[in-house]
């Protein structure tokens, strides 16, 4: 290590010190023979094992319908981890020890008779805090989450906070919900089970490295939060594409579509974080009062609107990668007239001080060339004198890219002198590389949520008010798109960013989509100053 980075190493601030210990606890995860428990839940908990950071006793208890036996579901387990783990080889000892603590509960959670063998389980557990701390982390369908509440509830697992010395949460999967009205009936059912400290609803994203960074980028520096407002922004872009298609999740995704599945939760949580006001601490419930003002203050789409301001799109035949793709109507479990939307570009405006006028671009889609997410912070064109006088258009606008995934980093876009006895500008980029100032070592987002939900710190959780904020804001969209079939100026070929629509969509005002770029972008712009 050199110099510099020692001393920047001395530097590093933990403001972790405090948080709440982790206290021994049994975890019971519902959907346990499904694909979320064998390729996020298993080898996060495992990683937390193995470095040390699970509790000095804890019990993991998978519950599911299908027949197996510890055995066997260690066996299934251990197999899925040498295909899913982010850190190979498996360590034998570390999982030998680890799987010794996994117990299997068959059981179908629609009935009562497998919460009594459940809790017969829990009883079996050596110490008072193992049998009534519990998580009960819901990985089962969707309409199945308010039922599990309400019969752990009456099978006297699931107690009201306050009620017992011990603590009992709930980890509610996404979907929350399919709009508004669901969300709250859910709330709504939940709430009759437990208090909301007690209800910790995921979005994955929020455990990512990269997204928490945001606020730290923003609140621990002092120089980019005076740029962070419409005097110096002109407009910012948030883009979540993937190569892949629906594959097999056809019958999910047809009920869902890139609005719901997407737009709803991971893009409006991006943009709350990069748009909000600072909080007065670093709660978790100061963060979240500020992260649902600020999706408040989305304008909402009048009447009209939608169809001028967002782009849906579906992905037709096309090439990605080299590789030729089906269309999304061709996809297994699809409907062949399906109008459900694989792409989503809106334009909206946040009404409030900092942000009034300031165009928001945000866009995700599958299919499209590359998988990346990123939010680009465009700044304002330069005063037209001197070089923007001669250059025009040409001269390119400084922009601040965060890159959430992959290629994990932070870009500053600006113009330089090209060496030489010309006089040339042209943009060149500072850019700070997670891999290469920290290594390679990522935590899993659901390393960090897992964790976070163990010690009962909700702030990389959605709150209630939050998640049906975000659902207001959806609703709308979906309801003027429902019943009305897409146009051809709505489809796009696998491979291709999106419809035609989505560029008109910017043009419109100017602007131009930026792509990502995977690895360093060849800047192409070389812009001859001067006579
Ligand atoms: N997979 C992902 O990457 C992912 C990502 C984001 C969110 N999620 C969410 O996570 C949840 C689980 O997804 P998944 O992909 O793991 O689903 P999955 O593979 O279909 O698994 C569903 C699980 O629920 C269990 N289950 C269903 N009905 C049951 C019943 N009556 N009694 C007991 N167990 C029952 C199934 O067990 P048996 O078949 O053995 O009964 C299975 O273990 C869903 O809410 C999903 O939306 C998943």
């Amino acid at each position: 290590m050199d110099e510099s980075n020692q001393l920047d190493e001395l530097m590093t601030c933990r403001l972790d010190t405090g948080r709440r210990v982790v206290e021994p606890c049994s975890i019971v995860i519902f959907g346990a023979s499904g694909d979320l428990t064998s390729r996020k839940l298993i080898p996060a908990l495992y990683h937390l094992y193995r470095d040390k950071q699970m509790p000095p006793q804890f019990r993991v208890v998978g519950f599911a319908r299908r027949e197996k036996d510890d055995a066997s579901w260690h066996g299934e387990l251990r197999q899925a981890l040498e295909q899913f783990s982010r850190t190979k080889p498996i360590d034998a000892t570390v999982w030998d020890e680890f799987s010794s603590r996994l117990s299997y509960c068959q059981g179908d959670l629609t009935g009562p008779a497998a919460y009594g063998k459940l809790e017969q389980l829990l009883a079996s557990f050596g110490s008072a805090p193992l049998r009534s701390n519990l998580l009960f982390y819901l990985a089962t369908l969707p309409s199945q989450f308010g039922e599990v509440a309400g019969r752990l509830h009456h099978a006297g697992l699931l107690h009201r906070e306050g009620q017992s010395e011990s603590w009992q949460r709930i980890v509610v999967e996404k979907p929350f919900g399919h709009d508004l009205a669901s969300a709250q009936a859910l709330n709504t059912e939940l709430a009759r089970f437990a208090h909301e400290r007690q209800i910790f609803r995921i979005d994955h994203y929020l455990g990512k490295e990269t997204v928490q960074n945001i606020l730290m980028f923003r609140f621990s520096n002092s120089i980019f939060e005076r740029l962070w407002n419409r005097e110096s922004v002109d407009h910012l872009q948030l883009t979540v594409s993937e190569k892949a298609g629906v594959g097999q999740r056809g019958s999910y995704y047809e009920e869902s579509g890139a609005l719901r599945d997407m737009v709803q939760n991971h893009l409006l949580q991006v943009l709350s974080l990069v748009a909000m006001e600072p909080p007065v601490s670093l709660e978790a419930e100061a963060i979240r009062d500020e992260k649902v003002k600020l999706l408040r203050s989305i304008r909402p789409w009048r009447a009209g609107e939608v169809g001028r301001q967002i782009v849906r799109g579906q992905y037709s035949a096309g090439t990605v990668d080299g590789q030729s793709c089906p269309g999304y109507r061709q996809e297994p479990r699809v409907k062949p007239e399906s109008n459900v939307e694989t792409y989503v570009a809106l334009k909206l405006f946040i009404d409030n001080w900092r942000w009034a006028g300031v165009p928001f671009f945000l866009r995700t889609g599958k299919r499209l060339p590359l998988s990346a997410s990123e939010v680009r912070v465009q700044f304002r064109p330069t005063p037209n004198v001197l070089f923007a006088a001669h250059c025009g258009p040409k001269l390119d606008l400084n922009a601040l890219t965060l890159r959430l995934q992959p290629n994990e980093g932070i870009s500053l876009r600006f113009n330089g002198k090209v060496p030489g006895t010309s006089s040339q500008v042209r943009p060149v980029r500072m850019h700070f590389s997670y891999d290469a100032t920290f290594g390679a070592y990522t935590p899993e987002a659901y390393e960090r949520l897992l964790l976070e939900a163990m010690s009962g710190d909700a702030t990389l959780f959605i709150r209630r008010d939050e998640v049906e904020t975000a659902w207001s804001i959806a609703d709308p969209i979906q309801t003027a798109w429902d019943g009305r079939p897409l146009t051809n100026r709505e489809c796009y070929a696998a491979g291709a960013w999106g419809p035609v629509a989505a560029e008109d969509l910017l043009a419109l005002s100017g602007h131009a989509w930026r792509n990502p770029q995977l690895g360093e972008p060849p800047f192409v712009f070389r812009h001859a100053v001067g006579p």
